[in-house]
């Protein structure tokens, strides 16, 4: 009797498991990278990263429980390249996570890289390229992981994915902008944004059916507001994390964000609804008058209907009230995490350095990459891996232990929001001022507004989990997450040319932990030695003392006291003035130069020497 029972429990664990490893599948891609021309916006043809010979690239798409395997092969010829899963955990597979200098080597031209990993995590991806700022030249693409068990599978009847992003006519390499010529660091304008790689598009929808949406922001800098006129819908998931189902009208959407939404069908066939997505133009220093700030989609009930254009203006989308993310509730109800063991408090500022350029800081550092990937130094320097100091000051690294609950105080020093990305975790988000709406720019009337543990608002029961987060100008953001997954993870702002001004610091999670499972492929050493970058020491790449770091890549020299940034941006334009007149003055923008002393004045504040 007793051992039927066992043999019939064991024959259901045989069929479960049966049915399991059947559902688990490799999901296998060869990939060549090479240039192709495009054109999806209508104005300029322009080379683009290519997948073989492909543009737009191939959507990935997975079950959940899947391998994902890509053998990419770098055709580009004149530039390294890497893949970063953004917003894969990449437990136990560190070396995957693509991000070039962090934990691999660049993959130089004529080199592939397998990346090989399993995807246990449900939702709404992306993948871009990870070395210096390759991804804003079209390396960027949606990664799907479908969940059979997703709670709202039976809410809707068919689901489309949209990408949004913004689009430089130039290749990135050509758009020199750290330099003098532009102290204020204002970031390069896009001339058009997308919607899913092109300027418009139709979602067709049939009366009464119910839709999923998919919205990622793939772009390199710009947030866009979206809805759909005439439509609410619910948000369902935010970055891979399902959330109890929030009826919301309008979605702000920073660069690597993802919502999923619920959208409901109207009953009536007799128009088509514009979608609208609108680039948030608080983030640009100039809005150039041929820049069109709006791209209208529709919801398409009836193919021959019009298709009319949304009316958009600047002041009416500075208007737009979007959902607050702080307010969703992850489905999961996971509840606050404790007290932190370890609090991470840093600060973002900009500050020009002695070249005249501007770069971005978290607390003095600008992120430097070391000479040896950080992963490869935690690899290879046996019982001096706990020891920070390896891994070199301008990483700025900061070591947490396994299981710790950490907290990081996000300060904003600068007039600008910023959308800070995670690697390797989702965190909680637990205090953040101001909130999204009517002031949240409300701060930039007075001096950035630093967090005060001591007078702390109360914390979501069950705070929103996301992996990418937007910190508010001259406000604060405080966020939570348990050092579960032991790894070098980077912890930087999103915006891509703000990264490459050195807005990063490494999470340097378990190293211990780390030397014993990672196991690193010798193709990804090989490529390290095709393209000249040492894969063992510290991060000046010595092996024979730990910690001596002399020859360690360095951030700019300080300016010399009594330069201040307010000198060199008066200095520069008075002598560009001179030369070129009004014209420099007016590309770059009037109103940029007024957003920027301002932040100046910030910088210089308590400074002996603030003035010009
Ligand atoms: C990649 O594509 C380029 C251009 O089509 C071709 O010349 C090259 O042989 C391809 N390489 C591989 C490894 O497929
Ligand atoms: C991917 O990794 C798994 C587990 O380590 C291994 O069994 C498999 O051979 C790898 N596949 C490829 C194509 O490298
Ligand atoms: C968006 O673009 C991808 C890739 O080209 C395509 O597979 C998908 O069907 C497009 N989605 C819509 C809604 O057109
Ligand atoms: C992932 O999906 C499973 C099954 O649908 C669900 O139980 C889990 O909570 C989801 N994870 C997240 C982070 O939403
Ligand atoms: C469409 O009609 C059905 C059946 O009459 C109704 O249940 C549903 O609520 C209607 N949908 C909308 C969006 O009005
Ligand atoms: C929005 O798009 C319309 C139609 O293309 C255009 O006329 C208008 O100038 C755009 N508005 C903004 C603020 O870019
Ligand atoms: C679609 O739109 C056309 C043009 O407005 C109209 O003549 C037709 O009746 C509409 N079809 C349906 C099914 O509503
Ligand atoms: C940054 O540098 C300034 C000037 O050297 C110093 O006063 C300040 O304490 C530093 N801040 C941090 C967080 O290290
Ligand atoms: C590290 O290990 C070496 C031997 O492998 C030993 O000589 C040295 O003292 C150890 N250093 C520390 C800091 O524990
Ligand atoms: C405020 O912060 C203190 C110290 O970090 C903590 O003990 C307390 O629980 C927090 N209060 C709330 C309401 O979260
Ligand atoms: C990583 O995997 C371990 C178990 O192997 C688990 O305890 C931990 O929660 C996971 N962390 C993440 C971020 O997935």
């Amino acid at each position: 009797m007793a051992s039927s029972v066992v043999g019939a429990l064991l024959r259901v664990a045989t069929l479960l498991c049966l049915f399991q490893c059947i559902q688990a599948k490799t999901v296998t891609y060869d990939w060549n990278v090479t240039w192709v021309t495009a054109n999806p916006d209508g104005m300029t043809d322009r080379k683009v990263i290519g997948i073989n010979g492909q543009w737009p690239l191939p959507v990935v798409e997975v079950d959940k429980g899947d391998r994902l395997v890509v053998n990419m092969y770098n055709g580009l010829g004149n530039k390294d390249t890497s893949i970063h899963w953004h917003g894969m955990f990449q437990n136990g597979t560190n070396g995957m996570d693509g991000a070039s200098m962090v934990t691999q080597c660049p993959v130089p031209p004529g080199q592939s890289f397998t990346y090989n990993f399993t995807i246990n995590q449900n939702g709404t991806y992306w993948y871009h390229c990870h070395t210096n700022n390759c991804y804003p030249d079209g390396y960027r693409q949606a990664l799907i992981v479908h969940d059979k068990d997703a709670y709202f599978n039976d809410m809707y009847d068919k689901e489309y994915t949209l990408t949004m992003s913004d689009w430089y006519h130039e290749l990135i390499e050509d758009i020199k902008w750290i330099t003098l010529t532009n102290p204020t660091g204002a970031e390069p304008v896009p001339q058009a944004f997308l919607i899913n790689d092109t300027t418009s598009t139709s979602l067709p929808v049939k009366p009464g059916e119910s839709y999923l949406l998919r919205l990622i922001n793939v772009g390199a800098f710009v947030a866009q507001y979206f809805y759909i006129e005439d439509h609410t819908f619910k948000i369902v998931e935010i970055d891979g994390v399902y959330t109890e189902p929030t009826e919301a009208s309008t979605l702000y959407i920073a660069v690597a964000q993802r919502y999923t939404i619920l959208v409901e069908a109207k009953n009536s066939t007799e128009k088509n609804y514009p979608i609208v997505m609108v680039a948030d133009s608080q983030l640009l220093d100039t809005i150039p008058s041929d820049l069109q700030l709006n791209v209208t989609s529709w919801l398409e009930y009836n193919k021959t209907a019009d298709h009319p254009q949304a009316v958009m203006k600047v002041d009416q989308s500075s208007s737009l009230v979007p959902v607050d993310d702080m307010s969703l509730v992850p489905y999961d109800r996971m509840e606050l995490l404790p007290e932190p063991d370890l609090t991470i408090d840093v600060t973002v500022i900009m500050q020009n350095l002695a070249d005249g350029a501007g770069y971005a800081f978290l607390n003095n550092i600008s992120y430097t990459k070391p000479k040896v990937p950080t992963l490869y130094s935690v690899l290879s320097s046996g019982n001096y891996s706990d020891n920070d100091e390896i891994y070199g000051e301008f990483t700025h690294p900061t070591i947490l232990e396994k299981n710790q609950v950490v907290e990081i105080i996000l300060n904003n020093g600068d007039t600008g929001s910023h959308p800070f990305h995670l690697h390797g975790h989702n965190v909680q988000l637990i205090d953040r001022a101001p909130a999204y709406g009517a002031h949240f720019y409300d701060y930039l009337n007075g001096d950035p507004v630093p967090y005060d543990p001591s007078t702390n608002d109360s914390f979501p029961q069950y705070p929103p989990r996301r992996d990418t987060f937007i910190l508010p100008p001259q406000g604060y953001l405080v966020l939570r997450f348990v050092a579960d997954n032991p790894g070098i993870w980077l912890f930087h702002c999103h915006i891509d040319w703000h990264l490459s001004q050195g807005l990063a610091m490494v999470l340097v999670e378990a190293p211990e932990q780390l030397q014993e499972q990672e196991k690193v492929s010798s193709q990804a050493y090989d490529n390290c030695r095709v393209a000249g970058v040492p894969y063992e020491g510290n991060a000046a790449a010595n092996t024979e003392d730990w910690l001596d770091l002399s020859g360690q890549n360095r951030q700019v020299d300080w300016l010399p006291a009594g330069f201040t940034t307010k000198g060199i941006v008066a200095m520069v334009f008075s002598c560009v003035s001179a030369f070129l007149g009004m014209a420099f003055i007016s590309f770059y923008g009037a109103s940029g130069i007024e957003a920027k002393k301002k932040e100046t004045a910030i910088v210089n504040e308590g400074s002996a020497s603030a003035s010009s």
